[in-house]
């Protein structure tokens, strides 16, 4: 008996650890994460000490959703600078460069990972090499309590907008596991039932990486949020079927007319919203805007490896050679976004002034 109760009691340990710990913790001078790449099957927490595989967790999605991105990166930053060796300022200097260039080559798209760098790279002040250590591991921990704080006012404000009862369709993951907070597209529908109102989730697969089906829906089940899952391919048929009453997304970058590159598959979801009459929301914080880049277009998408496309989860589904492009995000014309819901309000068009009041 006691055999078979252990391995069930340690599986719950595991999951009230998930439960309970947050994606991203800085601990005792080192970064902690919940490695989303395993999740739902396994919940590993990976303790790294060192920029190099931070970056490489960025790369590998290990740590993933834009807001998280950039919280991840600061920490990243901090440690590397903790393990430059010189005493010599501008030696330091300029080794602390090449940690924040290996950041900035991870993944292009979202918009957080250069402002965390750009926060990090003002926070390099100090007369001695520690003084400037300090100084960023604090902008790190400064940086993430941010986004614990615009995440979870934004989501207050965004649960105004939706009716008791409602059916939302969600994309991607864009929770807690994203933010390294509260959570933004779902931190909106969990502020929802929170204000006592009932709400119902479609999640939508998300391939190729399939967070919404592995992360979206974990996150909500822990919410007690009734959510169903359903392919990518199913959304209009849904739509159709007056099944959904509004869309809500997250960002990984929103340009100065208000134009937003999200998880590929959202510009599909929010034409398909506009046929069928269904409002399309974007819940993004502020550290989300560029307000550098006039539209949309101009925004960076990031090409993934075709083996994310031709292999799930490392098992082959088409011939092998075959040739798969993947695009990791696409870009919606802001003409086609109801709302855009931030810590410092809600907006709708024209986006261009408020957005720039919002980024300031
Ligand atoms: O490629 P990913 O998984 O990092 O993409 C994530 C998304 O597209 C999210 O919707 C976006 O980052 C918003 S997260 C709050």
């Amino acid at each position: 008996m006691p055999g078979q109760l252990l391995p069930l009691f340690l599986s719950f340990e595991l999951y009230y650890q998930a439960m309970t710990a947050s994606a991203i913790e800085w601990l005792d001078g080192k970064l902690r994460i919940l490695d989303q790449s395993r999740l739902p099957g396994e919940q590993i927490f990976a303790g790294l000490d060192n920029y190099h595989d931070v970056v490489l967790a960025i790369k590998e999605m290990r740590v993933r959703g834009a807001p998280a991105i950039g919280v991840a990166a600061a920490y990243g930053i901090a440690l590397g600078a903790s393990g430059i060796e010189t005493a010599n300022r501008d030696e330091f200097l300029g080794q602390l460069n090449q940690v924040m260039q290996a950041f900035a080559a991870s993944r292009p798209t979202a918009v957080n990972l250069f402002q965390a760098i750009n926060r990090m790279r003002q926070a390099a002040r100090g007369d001695s090499v520690a003084e400037i250590k300090n100084s960023l591991i604090n902008e790190a921990k400064r940086i993430h309590q941010e986004e614990i704080t615009a995440t979870s006012q934004l989501s207050q404000m965004g649960a105004e907008l939706i009716k008791d009862g409602f059916s939302l369709l969600t994309h991607c993951n864009a929770g807690p596991l994203a933010t390294a907070g509260y959570g933004t597209a779902l931190g909106v529908i969990k502020a929802v039932k929170e204000q006592g109102k009932r709400v119902s989730v479609f999640a939508t697969e998300t391939r190729p990486l399939l967070q919404g089906a592995r992360l979206t829906t974990w996150e909500l089940r822990q919410e007690g949020i009734p959510v169903t899952l359903i392919t990518d391919s199913m959304a209009g048929y849904f739509m159709q079927q007056r099944k959904i009453d509004c869309v809500i997304v997250g960002a990984d970058r929103i340009a100065a007319n208000g134009d937003v590159a999200n998880k590929i598959g959202t510009y599909t979801l929010a034409v398909l919203a506009k046929e069928n009459k269904i409002p399309f929301y974007v819940a993004a914080p502020a550290s989300s805007i560029d307000i550098s880049l006039s539209s949309g277009d101009k925004i960076p998408i990031e090409e993934r490896s075709p083996e994310e496309v031709t292999h799930i989860q490392g098992v082959p589904i088409a011939p092998e050679g075959i040739g798969a492009a993947n695009p990791a995000f696409d870009v919606t014309p802001h003409s086609y976004i109801t709302a855009i819901i931030t810590e410092k309000g809600i907006i709708k068009e024209p986006y261009g002034k408020e957005l720039l009041n919002i980024a300031k």
